[in-house]
């Protein structure tokens, strides 16, 4: 399949996704000429464009890995050329905006949105594993980040990356959001959700002074408890998933092995990031649908009104 990527930072990730999982990148798309064009040649790809439609006129599929206020623009100019489509996180700035892509996707077309978490063999194993287990009742995620939670018409849609952990809760509960409450405080975020299932998601995210991206999950249900954490550690070259742990009639025990960089090896986002275009491309596995990426939109739009107006907002 010939994929064209929009997004010449990011995007490069997927240039390589792809490539490994056995397609071909013919075009590469940014805003700046020159500077496109020279990332092109760096990375061989034979063509580079600023031209959104010449792109989608050339290629069978749309690596949508621009400005998060650029994808919901970029999303439909590929659909409506009739192309497949592989978005990145966050769908939309907006929950209006991403149910419009939604009701724009065609059914003879893929329209995914990338949430590398559901690629990580330690979480595929665990959510196998939670699904053997009476329901969870809590869901705890504490992250802290190095990043900035940028938002507004150039910013960030999803409070700097919020979606993914969001996503990442929702898909392993297998549920979906029913309520949320949210205090946000500059780059502080504290945000607990209802869900479906009957647990609560409580996420907190605070910054941090040292880089990178670290995640500590908890889970509990009636009879178990289970935990691992998961972030980029600079420190380590990549991501490290440790092995997700349950405790379980009496004992604690491992449910699967973690992942983490390794010498000569493809580092664990990257790896999942393959694993995703394989997908794409027609192999067995799990991709955020267009669906599922404007369900984490509510949750991101719920969570701005819950801290406009102070109190609970309930999700339809
Ligand atoms: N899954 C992950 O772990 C992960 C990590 C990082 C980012 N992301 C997501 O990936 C996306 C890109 O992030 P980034 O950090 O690469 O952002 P970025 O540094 O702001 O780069 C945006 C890219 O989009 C291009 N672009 C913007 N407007 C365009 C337009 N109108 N036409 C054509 N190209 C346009 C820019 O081109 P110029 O440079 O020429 O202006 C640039 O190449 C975001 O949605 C972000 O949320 C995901």
């Amino acid at each position: 399949m010939k994929i064209g990527v929009i997004g010449t930072s990011w995007g490069l990730m997927h240039v390589g996704a792809f490539r490994a999982a056995g397609a071909e990148v013919a075009m590469l798309c940014g805003r700046d000429a020159h500077k496109t064009h020279e990332i092109a040649r760096r990375e061989g790809i034979p063509r580079a464009t600023t031209d959104v439609s010449e792109l989608c006129r050339e290629v069978e599929a749309v690596v949508v890995a621009s400005s998060d206020s650029m994808h919901h623009a970029h999303v439909l100019a590929a659909l409506k050329a009739g192309r497949h489509v592989f978005c990145e996180k966050p769908l939309a700035m907006a929950l209006q905006e991403a149910n419009e892509l939604v009701a724009a996707v065609p059914p003879s077309l893929r329209a995914v949105v990338g949430f590398p978490y559901r690629q990580l063999p330690p979480l595929i194993a665990l959510r196998n594993w939670l699904a053997s287990v009476a329901p969870a009742r809590e869901v705890e995620v504490m992250l802290r980040s190095s990043f900035m939670m940028r938002t507004g018409s150039e910013g960030s849609g999803d409070f700097g990356g919020a979606s993914h952990p969001i996503d990442a809760a929702l898909w392993l509960t297998r549920s979906k959001p029913e309520w949320v409450q949210a205090s946000l405080d500059g780059h502080a975020l504290s945000l607990q959700v209802g869900l479906s299932s009957g647990a609560r998601l409580t996420l907190s995210h605070r910054p941090t002074a040292e880089p990178g991206i670290h995640g500590s999950w908890a889970l509990g249900g009636d009879g178990w408890e289970a935990g691992f954490f998961a972030g980029y550690q600079p420190a380590l070259g990549g991501w490290r998933v440790s092995a997700p742990r349950a405790f379980i009639d009496g004992a604690w025990r491992d449910v699967a092995s973690g992942v983490e960089p390794r010498p000569g090896e493809r580092e664990p986002w990257a790896e999942a990031h393959v694993a995703a275009a394989r997908i794409f491309l027609g192999g067995p596995g799990d991709l955020a649908t267009f669906r599922d990426g404007a369900v984490v939109q509510s949750v991101l739009d719920a969570a701005a009104r819950s801290q406009r107006f102070g109190q609970r907002v309930a999700l339809e």
